[in-house]
């Protein structure tokens, strides 16, 4: 979240796994990106390091390959020969710790060649089970012991539960300084993400209202139309509740239930969403079944191809207690938010692409209008949509055109789409910069990420041990199984997808 439009310090990334598919698909288009828009450091190199054998020139094809793939803008231009020349391939063995003094040489050789002491980023694009052994490795240079310009980049999971979060914790905070420590979700960097702290604390409008008085219920979609994407390894170990509950639907929730900040300080911010975290209800092992539902979906047909059931997935065992849905009811035990529920689900083929916030108003205190005109009355809702649609959206009550009192809900749009002209960054543009700048407001900081395994604590501990015995229970292509459908209709409540269509509350 840079501040002011400046370009940040000279830096070297070093980025291990760099022969890897996140660097392929992420981390060069992001740099390119920055590039094209001028935001790279005037002294500035990245050295990717892996095990294959690359001239740097095949290494240069690659990362080509991956820019027009998987960029925003896919196509390599006229800035590419300089882009290039930041980029380098090193060959290394991550397990033997002799090799890594040659990451101290570079550093000194172009400390010296800029003359300049650079800021260092050792960004991990790894698989998790190795980056204890690199970071201890990293933790032997003397370089590291610089606070001020020295990085270590964590990608999710970060852990598997609480324990082993713990661990690791304890393990980097050993080898490095908690302000070294930048642990990514890469939803944070959104621009839309970053919009939600705009939208509450930069107009008055909103705080006021925000709060038990105002608000009924809060829910938050985050629903995929992909599925597996050959990832079963990981998954399945992981599952919906570990992928993205854990992580980027409970830092959203923050953003929607955090406290005002004093300033934009790093620190300040997730200190404020550090204690919403701390003050979500923690589940007993009895309520988890009435609060939490997990879905696995079936053999079925996404988007006119036919698709295999999870348990008949490549990788998967077939007898697979992998949620690949979850959905959880939580409430927030602080002044503000006593009693209002905050719905969450996410899942896999499901009917539509989206990631949506959804605010409840409460219904107005009093109706002074005729019985007829209330037909289609609705209470205020404020929906922000953080993709694929871009868009805030408020729903009040209008007077339909007419010489009768005829009401209807409209809605009030703001597009980013209308409103600018397209260009958004993506999200690793943004986080990638502010580590360059040093700036960890949009990272997860130690205690942010164990107060969010502790809250999911209680569910993964009930699910294992009590295996799915409806497994699967829900059709590609649908909204998850009807057990969360139920989570919320209990209250009377139903799940918001957009197109907005008005249903029947
Ligand atoms: C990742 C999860 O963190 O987020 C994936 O591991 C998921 O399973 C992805 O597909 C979703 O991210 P986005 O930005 O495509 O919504």
């Amino acid at each position: 979240m840079a501040v002011l439009n400046k370009k940040p310090p000279a830096s070297i990334i070093f980025i291990f796994g760099g022969s890897g598919d996140l660097n392929l698909r992420k981390l060069t288009p992001a740099l390119y990106n920055l590039c094209i828009d001028d935001y790279l450091p005037e002294k500035f190199s990245v050295y990717g390091i892996g095990r294959s054998e690359y001239t740097n020139e095949q290494y240069h094809e690659r990362l080509k390959d991956g820019i027009v793939n998987f960029s925003r803008r896919n196509e390599v231009d006229k800035n590419w020969d300089a882009f290039a020349q930041y980029l380098n391939y090193l060959k290394m063995d991550a397990d033997d710790a002799e090799a890594y003094h040659v990451i101290s040489t570079i550093v000194a050789d172009k400390e010296k060649e800029w003359g300049i002491h650079p800021n260092v980023i050792f960004y991990m694009s790894v698989a998790p089970q190795l980056v204890p052994e690199i970071a201890t490795n990293l933790g032997k240079l003397n370089i590291c012991t610089d606070k001020r310009c020295v990085r270590i980049v964590v990608e999710k999971p970060f852990g598997h539960d609480l324990e082993s979060a713990k661990e690791l914790n304890a393990q980097l905070t050993s080898l490095f300084a908690e302000e070294q420590i930048y642990r990514i979700d890469h939803y944070l960097g959104k621009e839309t993400v970053q919009n939600i702290l705009a939208m509450r604390f930069a107009n008055a409008l909103f705080e006021p209202i925000w709060n038990r008085n105002y608000i009924e219920h809060v829910q938050i979609t985050m629903a995929e139309t992909v599925g597996l994407e050959g990832r079963a390894g990981y998954y399945d170990q992981s599952g919906a509740l570990r992928d993205m509950l854990q992580n980027h639907i409970l830092q959203l929730l923050c953003m929607v239930a955090m406290e005002a900040p004093v300033s934009f300080d790093a620190n300040e911010i997730r200190n404020k969403k550090v204690d919403v975290l701390n003050a979500v209800r923690r589940f007993k092992n009895e309520d988890v079944h009435a609060n939490a539902v997990r879905g696995q979906y079936s053999d079925g047909w996404m988007q006119g191809n036919k698709v295999v059931g999870y348990r008949k997935e490549k990788g998967v065992e077939p007898q697979s207690n992998t949620e690949t849905f979850a959905a959880a009811k939580f409430y927030i035990d602080n002044w503000r938010w006593q009693g209002v529920p905050f719905y969450t689900r996410t899942g896999k083929y499901l009917h539509q692409k989206s990631t949506l916030i959804t605010i409840q108003f409460k219904p107005a205190p009093h109706y002074a209008f005729p019985a007829e005109a209330a037909e289609t009355w609705r209470p205020n809702r404020l929906t922000i949509s953080i993709q694929p649609e871009m868009e805030i959206r408020l729903r009040f009550q209008a007077k339909k055109p007419g010489q009768t009192m005829v009401l209807n809900p409209v809605d009030m749009v703001f597009s980013y789409a209308e409103s600018y002209d397209g260009h958004e960054p993506e999200a690793y543009e943004t986080l990638l910069l502010d580590v360059m700048e040093g700036n960890a407001t949009l990272f997860m900081r130690n205690d942010q990420v164990e107060a969010a395994w502790d809250i999911v604590t209680p569910i993964l501990d009930a699910w294992t041990t009590r295996p799915a015995v409806d497994f699967p229970n829900y059709a590609p292509n649908s909204w998850g199984p009807e057990d969360a459908e139920a989570l919320i209709a209990r209250d009377g409540y139903n799940w918001v997808t957009l197109p907005l269509v008005v249903k029947e509350d």
